[in-house]
């Protein structure tokens, strides 16, 4: 029986880097959906449910991304509401990367140093991988800020996570090079969550930084989140501080992406969210 991976996309196209690493991690065939959402996505879900006897279940799941984090938890909830006794399927929730791009970040991150009871920063943390990175960190015990370019922003990012997950993460505004230094006093970790190809912070605004102990850039795309990092970088020394780049984090990101896929076709019934999916970076990282 082949494994089916119904892909659904919150955005008007579905993601091609999902589509791989879902062929990728095991799945037979993947069928991607764009626009799906809570109104559109219960017959859908109908399919994958009714269709296959309870023993052959495991082999139909359903994969939830886009690039809208509450719209994918939107849809979550709503696929995980239509399920009932044994009329279920396995659900991986992964919008934009984020949880298992944060989780291989927050997992690397915690296995070269404690965080617990440490400022960290999360630069540009409205997007998805910024919020999921602060939750982490909130659960290692870190004291987090959230920043974004408008106070609005993040105050709405932090209300989020404090809503779904009782997360405690402070907003701050960090705008131009002051609201970057007061943002910055006195923090321990960096972790630089920005959009695609913008530069957040220069190198001589963390090489000579007193209390910055390590740094951590998910951005790939040229010019990198932080300067004076290379992206291959995975705990390496830079002015007496670990710095981690966004392909040093990238590979275990992949790694976590498909075995979560593969793991969704062992039983009918597993869920991999934020909380799991950070738990099964762990888990690689102990195996490694
Ligand atoms: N390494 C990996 O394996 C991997 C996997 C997935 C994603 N990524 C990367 O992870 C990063 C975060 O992804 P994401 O989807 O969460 O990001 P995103 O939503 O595209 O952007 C995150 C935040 O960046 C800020 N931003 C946008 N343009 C900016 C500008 N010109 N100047 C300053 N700030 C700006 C915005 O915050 P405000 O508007 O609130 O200021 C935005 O909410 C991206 O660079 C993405 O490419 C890496």
């Amino acid at each position: 029986m082949k494994k089916l991976l119904f892909q659904l996309d919150t955005d008007p196209l579905p993601s091609a880097f999902d589509t791989v690493v879902a062929y990728d991690g095991g799945a037979d065939r993947v069928i991607p959906y764009g626009n799906v959402a809570p109104d559109n996505v219960e017959a859908i879900v109908d399919g994958a449910i009714f269709t296959r006897s309870p023993k052959k279940k495991k082999n139909t799941a359903i994969f939830i991304g886009g690039s809208e984090l509450a719209a994918g938890e939107r849809l979550l909830d709503v696929v995980q509401k239509r399920f009932f006794a044994d009329f279920r399927v396995s659900v991986m929730l992964d919008s934009n990367g984020s949880n298992t791009t944060a989780a291989a970040a927050v997992a690397l991150l915690c296995r070269a140093k404690s965080v617990a009871d440490k400022r960290v920063v999360v630069l540009a943390g409205t997007g998805p991988v910024g919020q999921r990175a602060a939750l982490y960190l909130t659960r290692e015990g870190a004291r987090v800020l959230l920043t974004s370019r408008s106070l609005a922003r993040a105050e709405q990012a932090c209300e989020l996570l404090a809503t779904r997950y009782g997360a405690d993460v402070t907003p701050t505004q960090v705008s131009d090079e002051q609201s970057m230094r007061a943002g910055l006093d006195g923090a321990e970790i960096v972790f630089a969550a920005g959009a695609a190809g913008v530069q957040l912070l220069s190198e001589t605004q963390w090489q000579q930084h007193s209390t910055i102990e390590m740094l951590a850039d998910v951005n790939a795309t040229p010019p990198l989140g932080i300067e004076g990092i290379d992206m291959m970088d995975k705990g390496a020394e830079r002015h007496n501080k670990l710095t981690f780049g966004a392909i040093g984090l990238g590979t275990l990101k992949l790694r976590l992406h498909r075995t979560c896929v593969a793991k969704l076709f062992t039983d009918q019934n597993q869920l991999f969210d934020a909380e799991t999916i950070y738990a099964v970076a762990k888990s690689l990282l102990e195996e490694a």
